[in-house]
Parts: C-alpha cells; sequence; structure tokens
C-alpha cells in the first residue's frame, strides 16, 4: 500500500481516473521491454537511491513507465507537465493514487498554472532534472541561483531545449553537467523521425478526420522530425511540399523526391500545413493572406510559437471552437483557416505522442543518463555531454533482441582489417 501524496502534494484533476491510467500505463508498458529491463536492474541495485529528482515531461503513459522506472532505482522523484496541453489525466491520477508520486499537471492548465507547477517542482529542491524543452532549467538558473549547489545535473530530449541549453553555455549560465539525450542515435533517428512522423499524421487525422491522400501537404522544417512528417504523409498519399532556410537540408528533401519552396510561395497551394523548425512565426501574415480558404495549420514543433496566432487573431472576425482541439479563424477577408490543437504541439494534444516503442529507447537514454550523471557527480565538466556510445550500442541491442533480430558480428579477420591502413588497392 503507497501513500497517496496529500492534496497539497499534487495537482491533477481528478484522482478516480486512477485504474483508466493504470489499464493505458500497463499498455505501454508492454512495448517497452528496454526500458523494462532497466526498471529491474534499477530496482535491485537502486542506482538513484536519495536523489530528489523533477521529471517535466508530458504526462503520458510513456512518461509514466520512465517515472515507474526511476522511482524503481530510488529516486524521490516529482514529475510535471512540459506543455499545457499534453497532459493524459487517467495517467497522472494513476501516478498519484498507485505509486505515491506528486503530479502537477492538468490537461487545458493555463500558462500561470504551468509556470506555478514549474515552481512547486524546483520547491523540490532537485538534484537531477529531466527537462523537455528547457524550461525549468531555466527557471532555476533566472530565478534559484541559491539551488544549484544541490544540482548535480540535467538531461535533455528535445531539440529546442539543447539549442536552448547552448545558448546557456555560450552566456556562462550552464554552471553544471547536461546530457544530451536527444543526441543519442537511439534517440532521435527513432523518435524525432518515426516517433514525430507517425503521432503528427496521428493527431492530425483524430482531430479533423480528413483524407490526406491528393492533398498538398508542407511541411516547414526537413530536420530529424520533418524528414518523418513527410515521410509519413507521402506514405498516405499527400503531395509533400517542403520548405527550409538551410541549403544542404534543402537538397536533402530534393533529392528525397519532394517539392521544396519558400513558405511565400508554399502558403498558397497548401491545404494542410505542419512546422516542426523549433523557430518562430514560420507562418505569419503574409501566409495567412494567401493561403486557400479552408487551409489547416498545426504545429509539432516544442513550443506554440511557429504559426503566428496572435497576427491571425488580429486578421479574423470570429474564432469558433469547429471539433475538438479544432478551431476555425474566420478572416476579415472572407477566408477561414483552421488551426489545430492551439498551435501546440499537435500530435500531443490532439492525440498520444509517439508510440511507446520508440519512447522506449528514448525513456531508456534517460534513465541511463540519471543513473550516470549519478555515478559521475563531481567528475563532469560544466557543459553538455553526449550519451556515451556504449549506452546508446546496448540500447539498440537490446531493442533488437525485443524485437526478435539477430544480426552479424565482425570476423576476426574483418576487424583487422578496419583496424589497418596496409592494405589497400
Ligand atoms: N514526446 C513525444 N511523444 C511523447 C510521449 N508519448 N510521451 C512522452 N513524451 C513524448
Amino acid at each position: 500500500m503507497v501513500a497517496i501524496p496529500t492534496k497539497l502534494n499534487y495537482d491533477i484533476k481528478d484522482i478516480n481516473l486512477a485504474s483508466l491510467g493504470r489499464q493505458r500505463i500497463e499498455w505501454a508498458a508492454r512495448e517497452m521491454p528496454v526500458l523494462a529491463q532497466i526498471r529491474d536492474r534499477f530496482n535491485a541495485e537502486k542506482p538513484l537511491a536519495g536523489i530528489r529528482l523533477v521529471a517535466c515531461c508530458h504526462v503520458t503513459t510513456e512518461t509514466a513507465n520512465l517515472a515507474i522506472a526511476l522511482q524503481a532505482g530510488g529516486a524521490d522523484a516529482v514529475l510535471i507537465a512540459s506543455n499545457p496541453l499534453s497532459t493524459q489525466d487517467d495517467v497522472a491520477a494513476c501516478l498519484v493514487n498507485d505509486y505515491g508520486m506528486p503530479v502537477f499537471a492538468i490537461k487545458g492548465e493555463d500558462n500561470a498554472t504551468y509556470h506555478r507547477h514549474v515552481q512547486t517542482a524546483l520547491d523540490h529542491k532537485p538534484n537531477v532534472i529531466i527537462d523537455d524543452g528547457s524550461d525549468v532549467v531555466a527557471t532555476l538558473i533566472k530565478e534559484r541561483q541559491h539551488q544549484l549547489a544541490d544540482l548535480i545535473g540535467t538531461t535533455e530530449e528535445t531539440t529546442t531545449g539543447i539549442v536552448r541549453l547552448e545558448a546557456m553555455f555560450r552566456d556562462g549560465v550552464l554552471t553544471f553537467p547536461a546530457m544530451n539525450v536527444n543526441d543519442a542515435d537511439t534517440k532521435h533517428f527513432f523518435d524525432n523521425r518515426y516517433g514525430t512522423g507517425q503521432s503528427t499524421l496521428d493527431g492530425i487525422i483524430r482531430a479533423t478526420n480528413v483524407l490526406l491522400a491528393g492533398k498538398t501537404l508542407v511541411v516547414a522544417g526537413y530536420g530529424w522530425c520533418g524528414k518523418g512528417v513527410a515521410m509519413r504523409a507521402r506514405g498516405l498519399g499527400s503531395n509533400v511540399v517542403i520548405t527550409e532556410i538551410n541549403p544542404v537540408k534543402a537538397i536533402e528533401a530534393a533529392m528525397d523526391g519532394f517539392r521544396v519552396m519558400p513558405m511565400s510561395e508554399a502558403a498558397s497551394i497548401g491545404d494542410v500545413f505542419v512546422t516542426v523548425t523549433g523557430n518562430k512565426h514560420i507562418i505569419r501574415k503574409e501566409h495567412f493572406e494567401t493561403m486557400k480558404d479552408g487551409a489547416m495549420v498545426c504545429n509539432s514543433g516544442h513550443f506554440d510559437i511557429e504559426i503566428d496566432l496572435e497576427t491571425l487573431k488580429g486578421m479574423s472576425r470570429d474564432v469558433k471552437e469547429v471539433r475538438n482541439f479544432t478551431q476555425q479563424y474566420l478572416l476579415n477577408n472572407g477566408k477561414s483557416i483552421i488551426v489545430l490543437g492551439e498551435g501546440r504541439l499537435v500530435n500531443l494534444a490532439a492525440a498520444e505522442g509517439h508510440p511507446s516503442a520508440v519512447m522506449d529507447m528514448s525513456f531508456a537514454n534517460q534513465a541511463l543518463a540519471c543513473e550516470y550523471l549519478v555515478k559521475n557527480q563531481g567528475s563532469l565538466q560544466p557543459g553538455i555531454h553526449s550519451i556515451p556510445t556504449e549506452v546508446d550500442q546496448e540500447i539498440a541491442r537490446l531493442k533488437l533482441q525485443a524485437m526478435g533480430i539477430n544480426i552479424d558480428t565482425l570476423t576476426p579477420s574483418q576487424i583487422e582489417y578496419m583496424n589497418s591502413w596496409t592494405v589497400g588497392t
């Protein structure tokens, strides 16, 4: 029997949702065998014993399995939402009710509540922070310098969060180690590409039930996430257009067989727009002005800044909710534009985020990165650290094993060949 935290120690929608949450968390666990192995080892070895840990993540069934593994490892863990719209309320309820974990996350919470939850999490005086977008770390540095002495380090799993950490390092304020989970091969090759690819289209379809076959779907940004969205949209029969600012990625998109053009041209031909750039105002006034009547816009980048909704509001005479997570903006020029998930991550707002099978590897990286920080406490330099290659490789090996896939190994003479330079043509 676990002790349920007092009401002061959690802020969730409804604790009575716990049993539904448990059922769904267990369902996700079926696809998370690598994390399960780590959880079982953590349970036996307790590598996080006595560690106060704050996890700021999308509160999903997959995150719940990570949180359970961290708790099994001995961590005194608090969980908060990394986005106001991504929380699964039944999951939050289960973690509070069945695992005694303080959770602060309610789907649809306003920005003030979101920031209050960040402060509450920092009241826990974390030794380790798992961040998703770097809001907790940024708040710690800006507002709670006196707590930095408690911090062993942080882990970050998003491209956006890493860009912010790099800026902190340049400004000389990143005075502790940060593990770059996003750059692990077993993270971005799968989570960013196949996870974002599938779940973004899942979000668009659940929100609208639109047929993607035959539609022109514009993807802004051809990073790993953009590649995933473009690949899956093509698979569903869309005519995919890519917009980019990076010339190399633009060539890559062209050679992958996509049409590439600036947003100023794409705006008037697109039926559905997806932003995945990590930058602000990718779709803005001059684009809204030329869009087709009924064009749909959504975002799968971390923050809700990619679509300039402020300006769109100013151009509109009415905004109405036409379906769940689907708002119709009626423009002064008589046309309408459909915005999904309020411009927040459409895959988490309107669907359930990435499938468990990819989050298995992302969260295996997260759990092992926490263990690495604690094991190497005091010896890691301040700054951003890669996940050790051995860890990445081990996660891949475990995943292959779970998928029932065997691969070749090098013969001794192949190893010798790869290590020598004397034999050539
Ligand atoms: N980010 C994207 N998808 C996610 C998921 N299912 N759980 C947690 N974080 C995510």
